[in-house]
């Protein structure tokens, strides 16, 4: 998509897309500022058929329909102000930095057994499960139970995020739904110290998060976290084999597995674009848009601009700062970015210690979508060229 934005942000830096109605924004500061004006730029999609985000956006309301028949419930990533800042807040204790911090160990054990196991294929073997065997842990999923909460998490993130199968996704949807409502109503009654249960407790104001807030807020962690992550290893594999030089640099200094995971947000982030509605008509430069419109940010052409960045199209690991928006901006920036960075880098220092010979086996594949950027597989070899 790079040479596209590239034209976008010369030529058409607020361009409307005819064929899906989209206004696409592609310059740094453009971008910067949707994000964060969310009062004019709304993160409430609706229901609109028409929105390609539906599926993804509006599944976890409707399906919490059927869970106790409870009115929609409200989503994070969906919701505006002041919806967005109350359910913001019950939820963002579980993820601070010391929180986060203290699960390297445990990660460190999960990369270690993966990389062990590697057997071919990068993102099947290892940036694929990584985050998902985190996660369920982190939420005290039974081991019983893992294998289920797999495949109902893939399921669910293919089809909506992916282009996977729609029918597997409901039943996935469907199933995963009910097993958080159990879980839920369980950890109410007998709380362990695992994630949901500290969602499942009050906060100072004595407010708690309803049962289908508390299931939406399971299954956005799966779509938010899961595939981002795993495209977020993927990505930074791929550019570093297409530069042997720092696979070797990186292998000797580990430490520098935060730059290349930094670079990789940057060059080639796991999300390419987000979108919003117009609570009104906005002008951006000389374009008007009008109100109700459906508008792009495009954070992997931001991320981009030469208006910004020295060097952008250049993979390096030396920027003196690196100030990328791959995990967006304003309220709704990303949640998950200690986890994500710290998965990433843990994966990135296993796998350069273990196997400083790591290369490709042939080319990779990619998965199909305009917002998603990422692989589906990506074959290797752990042994030294002959
Ligand atoms: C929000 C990217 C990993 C949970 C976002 C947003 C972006 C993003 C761009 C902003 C969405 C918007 O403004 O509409 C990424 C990337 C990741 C990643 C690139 C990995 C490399 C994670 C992880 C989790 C997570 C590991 C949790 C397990 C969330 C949540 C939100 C969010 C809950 C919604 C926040 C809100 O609406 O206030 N992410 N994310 N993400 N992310 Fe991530």
């Amino acid at each position: 998509p790079y040479p596209v934005y590239a034209w976008l942000r010369d030529v058409a830096p607020v361009h409307y897309g005819t064929t899906n109605d989209l206004w696409l924004v592609s310059r740094h500061d453009d971008v910067l500022a949707v994000l964060r004006d969310a009062r004019r730029f709304s993160s409430d999609l609706g229901n609109a058929d028409d929105n390609p985000f539906n599926p993804a956006l509006r599944s976890p309301r409707a399906l919490s329909r059927l869970l106790d028949r409870l009115p929609p419930a409200r989503t994070l990533l969906t919701s505006d102000p002041p919806d967005h800042t109350q359910l913001r807040r019950k939820v963002a204790k579980a993820f601070t930095p010391r929180r986060i911090a203290a699960l390297e160990p445990r990660i460190r054990q999960i990369a270690e057994q993966l990389v062990d196991d590697l057997d071919g294929d990068l993102v099947r073997d290892l940036a694929s499960p990584l985050p998902t065997i985190v996660i369920a842990e982190m939420m005290g999923i039974p081991a019983a139970r893992r294998d289920d909460f797999k495949r109902w998490s893939d399921e669910l993130v293919d089809g909506l995020l992916t282009g996977g199968s729609r029918l597997k996704m409901a039943r996935s949807a469907i199933a995963i739904s009910w097993f958080f409502a159990r879980t839920v109503r369980s950890r109410r009654r007998s709380p362990g110290d695992d994630l949901i249960s500290l969602l499942t407790t009050r906060d100072q104001d004595g407010d708690a998060l309803t049962l289908g807030e508390l299931v939406n807020f399971c299954i956005l962690l799966l779509v938010a976290g899961n595939e981002t992550t795993t495209n977020l290893i993927s990505n930074a594999m791929l550019a570093l084999f297409d530069r042997p030089d720092l696979w070797r640099r990186l292998g000797e200094d580990p430490g520098l597995a935060s730059a290349a995971v930094e670079e990789t947000l940057r060059y080639d982030g796991p999300a390419q674009g987000l979108l919003r509605i117009t609570t009104t008509e906005v002008v951006i430069g000389d374009v008007t848009i009008p109100q109700g419109a459906r508008v792009l940010p495009l954070l992997g052409a931001a991320n981009r601009d030469p208006r910004h960045w020295a060097d952008p199209d250049a993979f390096r690991l030396d920027r003196p700062s690196n100030d990328h928006i791959a995990f967006g901006s304003g309220i709704h920036y990303c949640i998950g970015t200690a986890l994500a960075r710290l998965e990433a880098r843990v994966t990135l220092e296993t796998l350069a210690r273990r196997h400083p010979h790591l290369a490709p086996a042939g080319p990779p594949t990619r998965i199909q979508s305009p917002v998603l950027r990422g692989l589906r597989t990506l074959p290797v070899t752990v042994r030294p060229a002959t």
